[in-house]
């Protein structure tokens, strides 16, 4: 396992970053990256993200640049049953995998959504390797359907 020196922030994306989350958002889902590629290669869009929910990033500090190697973004629901947390895209870079980088976005996470006081935190996930990393870190899987309608 390598030693790393590495370090998590929330916010503070800024434009020289981009190509890092670009190929960390390609390992995710291809399908849906290049879809949306045009807008997410944008800082704009960064920014507006940064406005509305909290952009986890975990930064290689042993690295030129500090380049991001994991990422998850936390989004606030204030709905009328209270305050959630929903967690959307998280991933760590292929070769940083095995080395605690999503514990620290977990950990994060938590820490981030105890300070909102959210009661819970939601996800979907489809790859099953992901599912077993979620259920050791306490989620419960619920029987809901997901629907989904392309604009
Ligand atoms: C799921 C994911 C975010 C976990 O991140 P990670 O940095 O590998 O997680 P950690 O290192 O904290 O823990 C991974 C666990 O799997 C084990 N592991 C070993 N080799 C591994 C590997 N190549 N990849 C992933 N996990 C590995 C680790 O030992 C660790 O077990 P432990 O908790 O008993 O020590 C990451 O594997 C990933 O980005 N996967 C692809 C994208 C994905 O599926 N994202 C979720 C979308 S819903």
């Amino acid at each position: 396992m390598k030693r790393l020196k590495i370090k998590v922030y929330c916010n503070g994306v800024k434009k020289s970053d981009l190509p890092q989350i670009l190929n960390l958002l390609g390992q995710l889902s291809t399908s849906t990256f290049a879809k949306n590629r045009k807008i997410i290669q944008e800082i704009s869009h960064w920014r507006e993200v940064m406005k509305k929910s909290f952009l986890i990033n975990v930064r290689d500090m042993k690295k030129e640049g500090n380049p991001i190697v994991g990422m998850a973004t936390l989004i606030p629901h204030i709905q009328s049953l209270g305050r959630f947390g929903n967690i959307q895209d998280v991933i760590v870079d292929e070769q940083y995998r095995g080395c605690g980088v999503g514990a620290m976005l977990w950990k994060e996470i938590v820490k981030i959504s105890k300070e909102n006081n959210f009661s819970r935190v939601d996800l979907t996930s489809s790859k099953p390797k992901a599912q077993k990393w979620y259920k050791k870190l306490g989620f419960e899987e619920h029987k809901t359907k997901f629907f989904r309608k392309n604009l």
